[in-house]
């Protein structure tokens, strides 16, 4: 008999749902908040109102366009943490409740640990090539930077983090210096296209072992453009391409050295990368290639899996209810959780 999961993620600023059937995705609905983009960050408050009137809508389209009923559905799978407690709120009491009426299993789902499982997402009609354990992970997203070796499917090992900011928000906060909305990410990765990665050097952490720093990285950012505003106020428009291209260089190089470091340290050739940052077309393309030179077998998932969606939190909430790891109706969201 198949296994079909609806699938709910609001941890942070997108109401999304999916469905996925015996890992295959049948649908991943996304509805974004614009809301947002001119505070130059996600106002927590803002955001559990905007998945309060979007999460009925999403799920019902999502269940539509997956073309099932209602009752073919075996179990709902949930963020859990971490996130916004406002938001992970309102997919966790939805969630409650359908399990309720429709006398189903509910499943939380560990928001990092669905990021890393993005990479078995099925789809049909498509060659679908999946990382054999153990393989390396790099997860970079607006809240985390972690090097993870997984070991299964829920066994994994965090062997690098950030000791500051994620790469995310190294984006992002260098983004809003340069007066860009939030999130900056993917306008930095669009205008460095047109930049130099040469143009400009900007300092790069000196941390031992496997973590990370991206906290230097942009007060140097805004120490430097200050600077520059001094001496030409029209700086930033001028060298927006350059900077763009730079900064984003900058911080894919340190990724990319601590991931060619904790390869070699753990003889671990099978390499993935998750999370929104794992959207950035200077990231894929650099990774790439040092693939090709280090004979790495390199799983980079589709764009729409690396950002935040329901899919990831759907073939998460499939391997769980494989293994019967069903969730208790007295469960609560989680505003920290760690992998
Ligand atoms: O995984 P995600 O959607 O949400 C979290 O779990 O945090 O990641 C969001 C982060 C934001 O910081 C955003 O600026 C960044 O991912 N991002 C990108 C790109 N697309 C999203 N950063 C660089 N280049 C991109 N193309
Ligand atoms: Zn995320």
């Amino acid at each position: 008999m198949s296994v079909t999961i609806l699938a709910i993620e609001t941890s942070c600023d997108d109401t999304s749902a999916a469905v996925i059937r015996d890992g295959y995705i049948l649908s991943n609905l996304i509805a974004g908040q614009e809301i947002h983009r001119s505070y130059g960050g996600v106002v927590p408050e803002l955001a559990s109102r905007a998945h309060q009137a979007n999460i009925v809508p999403v799920i019902d389209q999502a269940i539509k366009k997956a073309g099932i009923g209602i009752d073919e559905i075996s179990a709902v799978a949930f963020t859990r943490g971490p996130g916004l407690l406002g938001s992970l709120l309102v997919g966790t009491s939805f969630a409650k409740g359908f399990s309720v009426a429709r006398k189903i299993p509910l499943i939380e789902v560990n928001h990092l640990q669905a990021h890393v499982l993005a990479h078995f997402i099925l789809e049909k009609g498509k060659e679908n090539q999946v990382p054999s354990m153990p393989f390396l992970c790099l997860l970079v997203s607006g809240g985390h930077t972690q090097l993870i070796v997984v070991k299964s499917h829920f066994e994994m090992e965090v062997i690098g983090h950030t000791l500051d900011d994620a790469a995310g928000e190294a984006f992002d906060k260098c983004g809003k210096l340069m007066g860009f909305p939030y999130p900056s990410g993917p306008i930095i990765d669009k205008l460095s296209t047109e930049g130099d990665p040469n143009a400009f050097r900007f300092s790069k952490p000196f941390v031992k072992g496997l973590d990370f720093s991206f906290s230097g990285l942009k007060t140097n950012f805004l120490y430097f453009l200050r600077d520059k505003m001094k001496e030409n106020p029209e700086f930033i428009s001028e060298n927006k391409g350059d900077l763009c291209a730079s900064l984003q260089h900058t911080i894919i190089s340190i990724l990319i050295s601590k991931l060619i470091k904790a390869s070699a340290q753990t003889g671990i050739t099978e390499i993935g990368i998750a999370g929104g940052v794992s959207a950035n077309s200077g990231l894929r393309n650099l990774i790439k290639h040092e693939a090709l030179k280090r004979k790495w077998k390199l799983f980079v998932p589709p764009v729409s899996y690396t950002t935040d969606n329901a899919a990831m939190i759907g073939i998460t909430g499939y391997y769980k209810y494989l293994r019967g790891y069903f969730s208790r109706q007295d469960i609560s969201p989680l505003a920290r959780f760690e992998v």
